[in-house]
Formats: C-alpha cells, sequence, structure tokens
C-alpha cells in the first residue's frame, strides 16, 4: 500500500475577535430591549421574557473565553445579531475562497510546494456560503492549481473525512497531490440572539497537504498510519437550512434554519463513542496507548476534550497531551483539531504518535492516527 503523508499544514485567523464579555454585553442589551417592548405580553403570561447570558457561565460551561469573527460589528449590533458580510459580485474571490486561499498559501510553504503541484482539492467545512460553482473550484482557480475541485461537508467532522478522501486519492492514483481546506464560517449559522448557543462558535480557516512519502519534500512530514470514519444518525445537533426551506416572511420557522442542538445529549452520548474509536483505532494499528503522544481533539467543549482524553489514556491527560485552542478560537467546527495540529506540532520527534479526532453532527466522528517523521 502506498505510504501516504501530511506533508503542511495552514492556518488563516480573522483579524477581529469578540471576548465573553463584550458578546454578553451585547446579548444582556438585546434581552432588555426585548423585555422592555414586550413587557405588557409579559406582564399578561403570553411571552415568556428573555434571560441574561453570564461570562462566567460561558467559561465554565465551555472553556471558551472569546472567539474570531469574520465581522464583529454586525454581531455586536442588537438591531442585527449576526455578522455583516455584503455579498460580492460574482468577478471578485467569495470570502471563504479568500480565507482558503491564505490558509493554503501557509501549508504549501509548509511543504515545500507550489500552488503547480497540486492536483486536487476538497474544501471540506460545515457551510458553503453558495450553493455551485464549488468553493473548491474556485479556490483551485485563485491558486492556480491543477487537476479537479469538490466541496464536501460532514459537520463538525468534514475536515476529518476531508483526510480520508485526500488519502484514499492519493493512494488510488486519482492525485497525486491532495490540498483538503475547512473555511469555517460559524459566525453565519449561529443564533447570537439564543442564550444556550450564542457563545458556542468562531471563524477560521484551516489547510492541509496530503500527498505520497516516497515524493514528499516536506521537513514537516507525518506519515499516516491510517484514518477511520463513523456515522450515527442523530437529530441531537441539526441545521434545517436549505434551498427547499426557507423562513416565510415572517420569520416565522426561522430558529431552525440556524445551529440548535441538545447539548447535553451531545455530551453523554458522543464522548463515550469518541474514546471508544480513538481506542480501536490505535489498536488496529498496534500503537499502544503509552505510544500516544498527542490527542489533537475536535474542540468544541473544554469538559468534552477532558473527558475523551481520560477514557483513552486511563488518567488525567497532561495539558500538553491534548492541547486546547478552544479558549481562544471557540468551536471552529470542523477546523477545531486541525488547528490544535497546526500548532501543536513543532515539537514533536521523529518517531512519536498522535492522533486526530474531531466529532460533531451526524452524528459523526473521524479519526487519523499520524507518526512524525
Ligand atoms: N448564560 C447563563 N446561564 C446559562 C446560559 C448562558 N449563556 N446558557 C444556559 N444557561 C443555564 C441554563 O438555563 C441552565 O440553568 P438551569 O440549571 O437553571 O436550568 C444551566 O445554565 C445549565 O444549562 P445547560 O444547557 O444544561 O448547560 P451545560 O452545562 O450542558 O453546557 C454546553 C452547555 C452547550 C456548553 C454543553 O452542553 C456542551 O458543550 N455540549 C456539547 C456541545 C457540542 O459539542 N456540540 C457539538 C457542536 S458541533
Amino acid at each position: 500500500m502506498t505510504d501516504v503523508v501530511i506533508s503542511g499544514t495552514g492556518l488563516y485567523t480573522p483579524s477581529e475577535s469578540i471576548s465573553n464579555e463584550e458578546l454578553v454585553e451585547a446579548f444582556n442589551a438585546y434581552v432588555n430591549r426585548f423585555n422592555e417592548t414586550h413587557q405588557a405580553e409579559i406582564e399578561a403570561g403570553e411571552v415568556e421574557p428573555m434571560a441574561e447570558s453570564s461570562a462566567p457561565f460561558i467559561e465554565k460551561a465551555s472553556g471558551i473565553r472569546s472567539r474570531f469573527v469574520m465581522n464583529k460589528s454586525g454581531i455586536l449590533d442588537i438591531s442585527r445579531m449576526c455578522p455583516s458580510l455584503p455579498e460580492r459580485s460574482n468577478d471578485e474571490d467569495s470570502i471563504q475562497c479568500e480565507m482558503a486561499v491564505k490558509a493554503a498559501r501557509e501549508a504549501l510553504d509548509r511543504a515545500g510546494r507550489t500552488a503547480a503541484d497540486v492536483d486536487a482539492i476538497i474544501c471540506a467545512a460545515s457551510n458553503m456560503q453558495r450553493a455551485y460553482p464549488a468553493m473548491a473550484v474556485e479556490i483551485q482557480n485563485a491558486l492556480g492549481a491543477g487537476g479537479f475541485a469538490y466541496d464536501m461537508n460532514v459537520a463538525c467532522s468534514s475536515a476529518t473525512f476531508g483526510l480520508q478522501a485526500a488519502v484514499d486519492a492519493v493512494r488510488g492514483g486519482s492525485a497525486k497531490v491532495v490540498l483538503m481546506v475547512n473555511p469555517e464560517i460559524c459566525s453565519g449559522h449561529l443564533n447570537f440572539a439564543d442564550r444556550d448557543s450564542h457563545f458556542i462558535f468562531g471563524d477560521v480557516c484551516t489547510a492541509v497537504l496530503v500527498e505520497k512519502k516516497a515524493t514528499a519534500v516536506s521537513v514537516h512530514q507525518f506519515e499516516i498510519l491510517g484514518t477511520k470514519l463513523q456515522t450515527q444518525y442523530s437529530n441531537n445537533i441539526r441545521n434545517n437550512f436549505g434551498f427547499l426551506n426557507r423562513a416565510d416572511e415572517s420569520g416565522v420557522g426561522a430558529e431552525d434554519k440556524l445551529f440548535v442542538q441538545n447539548g447535553r445529549k451531545v455530551f453523554k452520548e458522543v464522548c463515550p463513542m469518541v474514546a471508544d474509536q480513538i481506542s480501536a483505532h490505535i489498536e488496529e494499528l498496534d500503537v499502544p496507548v503509552a505510544g500516544v503522544k498527542r490527542l489533537w481533539l475536535h474542540q468544541a467543549n473544554i469538559n468534552m476534550n477532558n473527558l475523551v482524553a481520560r477514557k483513552v489514556l486511563g488518567r488525567d491527560p497532561e495539558p500538553e497531551e491534548a492541547p486546547i485552542i478552544l479558549d481562544e478560537y471557540a468551536n471552529t467546527s470542523s477546523a477545531g483539531s486541525i488547528i490544535a495540529f497546526h500548532k501543536y506540532q513543532d515539537d514533536m520527534k521523529a518517531g512519536e504518535q498522535g492522533v486526530i479526532c474531531s466529532f460533531g453532527a451526524g452524528y459523526s466522528i473521524g479519526s487519523a492516527v499520524l507518526r512524525k517523521l
């Protein structure tokens, strides 16, 4: 079987960020305005008053302290409560394309490659900003790459599923060098007026270059020992937005066209599945638990990550064994585990092993076991 490596990774971080305090201040101003506007109905028992959010709750429940966003002012504007990202003309690069090109350039640099070496691009993300043409084809054009390109979406597991697709393409011979990008504009599908979830997501883009070990020239290579994917249907994380079911003009039915989840159930159901998958995956590859130097986990909730790491390792993880980036980035959907991998890989020595693992809506779980070369 052809040996395949990750030869480079890249990260694009938006220039704007929102702290919990700033987010909560805007949310609470929205709540107070809502309650004042609906005071009569609230007093008559016809409308439920909205409750305020709290920055200490957010940090305690999730570990999140801030998030990067593509547009801050629109999110904090209480008459809007969503990013202001004006539509661009068809002649301009789209926003996701712009993000992906920036992350891709870093991945190419680290891999010692140029766009001309790339012959396949997979754009894997939770949300594409349009139906077609595929974002990946626009990114291919903007970079000047050859070959073919396509989009795919498996929600928070898009990147690990994309990684397996890239490995399969290189092994099967349909491509030599695959660029997999994850432009996640999660703020676009977040309901900033929902107290339970307004703090969860941030925006970012990651990029991963995958190619044959035999011909890779990178000094940052990780051999991909194996990839493993799993899906199991669940309604506990859902977004019903789609071209067949737009909300009517009154806005009725709009809420479920954004991210909704039953967070407690997700937590309880997904953590054991994830720990079991990682344990089974390393066992299949004859990698002992003691041989796992690092877990680059999906970044949704610090308590979830600690629980998964504890179940896999059989003890509490040291901070460097399961690095956390969600404190600064929040949940960036499929990009989270790749950000952790990108930021926490350069200290790894040849022969050391680690696992990238994502989990999310579907449910979907993806893992990749890596060895530093
Ligand atoms: N500010 C203050 N209080 C809040 C709040 C907020 N923003 N949001 C909820 N609360 C309150 C609730 O009303 C509830 O109060 P009660 O106990 O009086 O009923 C209490 O805090 C606990 O709420 P709950 O929603 O049960 O919180 P939680 O501890 O389960 O944490 C999540 C919420 C979402 C952070 C957590 O469930 C989680 O991370 N789940 C997994 C998420 C995930 O991975 N999703 C995948 C997405 S891709």
